[in-house]
């Protein structure tokens, strides 16, 4: 028996892989949203190393996966005035996209003075999975260690794969297939069958490529270069990596085209703990008709939120009296009624499957409007930046929830969308529904994420997926712009005379 035990063992320490996951520096957000499927792996028994150059300490990972933090002195992060004023005050536009890169390459250029970087770059791994957007330190230790090595290497989208690198993969996503991140605040709506949305979906698509396709890849492949790899550009990293991971959810309303090398791996639910006994005792009064969860994720800042902004969460909240609110704060301190509990950090997936918890404000954060799908709890949407603007008005569309905008809104506001959401339990009904579209698979899809992420690792260099033969062109013999030129010189030859 004892023998059996050693023998299983020794095996699975043999098939137990070394994983390198690459964050986008200083981001938890990002982080958190990778580590589901690292803490996964981890439990399957596999070696598993989280990489993330930050500012500060981002602390331990649980579930079995190790960190390894870069510490950098002078890169920026999101928590800038510049990037705080779009947030609170601006929409959201593609041309926006070049900065974050820009964060990412000078915080590989602070990490490649370091030893501890080398130490993770000159180590061998089986596989490599790296952030996107904003990482070129993944980008080049996947490409680095492809060339060098033959390891395999992954993308991980942890937010809506952008449209210009669905370019790149070939995915031939047309732009007005589905709302884009950029869709204009007012009014809220977008349809592909109305003129002026498609021109505004075609804008964006046309700008992002500028941003992200040709000016962020220019700032990417500079910082690449200083660890030692040279030919960086986004066409060669899609048609080297095995597989894109994506965190967005594929059944999201607006279907667009996928490859099987397209690993979507984030619609899974998962279970609740209790609450805290205060917090508990703070939701179960008796008085309460129920509770409402106020949090606007970890990127966003209180401290740089116009003061119309924050006296109109402060008013209405004050004035909804018939029920609890926890709202999840850090700033300066505010004036608000003992129905109202500020808290710096609040268990959220806990309080949100809470049954008492009837109404959820929210900015739209993927993980969080993943958590309110899982938890049943109908939204009002407040987004501020990237994929949280489109997210919002599918969840408006689905019916599920309500809207905000940041740039007008006032109280009064606040009161009437939350009301009209607590008080119509078609909203409840309606993300019920969407609950059970979103988790009905032949499989766990968490587990599918492990699954092919497992067998990108045993086949190695031999292909796992069909890529695309479209991926080798550029975008103008892509979109047969070549052939359809040739063509119009014909016609004009023949027509001349
Ligand atoms: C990494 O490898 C390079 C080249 O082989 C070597 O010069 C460097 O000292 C190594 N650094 C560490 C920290 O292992």
């Amino acid at each position: 028996m004892k023998l059996i035990f050693l023998i299983s063992a020794l095996v699975s320490s043999i098939d137990a892989s070394k994983i390198l996951f690459v964050g986008f520096s200083n981001s938890k957000s990002h982080l958190g949203s990778m580590l589901p499927l690292a803490q996964a792996l981890a439990k399957r028994g596999h070696d598993v190393t989280m990489y993330v150059e930050a500012l500060r300490d981002l602390g331990e990972l649980g579930g079995g996966v190790k960190h390894h933090y870069i510490k950098l002195q002078n890169t920026q992060d999101l928590s800038n005035n510049i990037f705080m004023d779009i947030v609170w005050n601006q929409e959201f536009l593609p041309e926006q996209m070049v900065p974050p890169y820009t964060m990412g390459s000078d915080a590989l250029a602070e990490a490649v003075e370091q030893d501890s970087f080398w130490q993770i770059a000159n180590q061998t791994w089986d596989l490599i999975v790296s952030d996107e957007v904003f990482t070129p330190t993944g980008w080049g230790l996947g490409m680095l260690h492809k060339k060098r090595d033959g390891t395999p290497h992954a993308a991980f989208s942890t937010t809506d794969t952008l449209q210009t690198l669905t370019t790149m993969l070939a995915l031939s996503r047309h732009p007005t297939n589905a709302p884009s991140y950029y869709t204009p605040h007012h009014p809220f709506a977008w349809h592909t069958k109305y003129f002026m949305d498609r021109v505004s979906s075609v804008r964006h698509a046309a700008v992002e490529y500028i941003s992200v396709g040709i000016i962020a890849e220019w700032v990417s492949r500079g910082a690449i270069e200083l660890m030692g790899y040279s030919d960086f550009s986004w066409s060669k990293y899609y048609q080297d990596v095995s597989m894109v991971l994506i965190d967005y959810p594929d059944r999201f309303a607006w279907p667009v085209t996928q490859g099987s090398d397209t690993v979507y791996t984030g619609s899974f639910c998962r279970g609740s703990k209790p609450l805290p006994d205060d917090l508990e005792r703070f939701v179960s009064d008796p008085a309460s008709k129920g509770t409402i969860y106020l949090a606007f994720g970890s990127v966003v800042q209180w401290d740089f939120a116009p003061r119309r902004i924050v006296n109109a969460f402060v008013e209405a909240v004050n004035h909804l009296t018939d029920y609890r609110i926890i709202w999840s704060y850090k700033g300066k301190s505010l004036n608000v009624k003992s129905h109202v509990r500020l808290m710096e950090w609040a268990p959220q997936n806990d309080l949100l499957n809470h049954p008492k918890t009837k109404l959820f404000i929210s900015h739209g954060g993927l993980k969080s409007v993943k958590e309110a799908i899982c938890s049943e709890t109908p939204v009002v949407y407040m987004p501020f930046f990237a994929e949280q603007t489109k997210s919002a008005l599918v969840a408006k569309q689905l019916g599920f929830a309500e809207y905000l905008n940041k740039m007008t809104f006032g109280a009064q506001e606040v009161i009437d969308q939350s009301t009209k959401v607590l008080n119509d339990e078609q909203y409840q009904k309606n993300i019920i529904q969407i609950k059970s579209l979103f988790i009905d698979r032949i499989m766990d899809q968490l587990d599918e994420g492990v699954f092919w992420t497992e067998k990108v690792i045993r086949y190695r260099e031999r292909p796992v997926f069909f890529r695309r033969a479209g991926m080798l062109l550029y975008w103008c013999q892509l979109l047969y712009l070549d052939a359809f030129a040739l063509l119009l010189c014909a016609l004009y030859l023949f027509s001349g005379k």
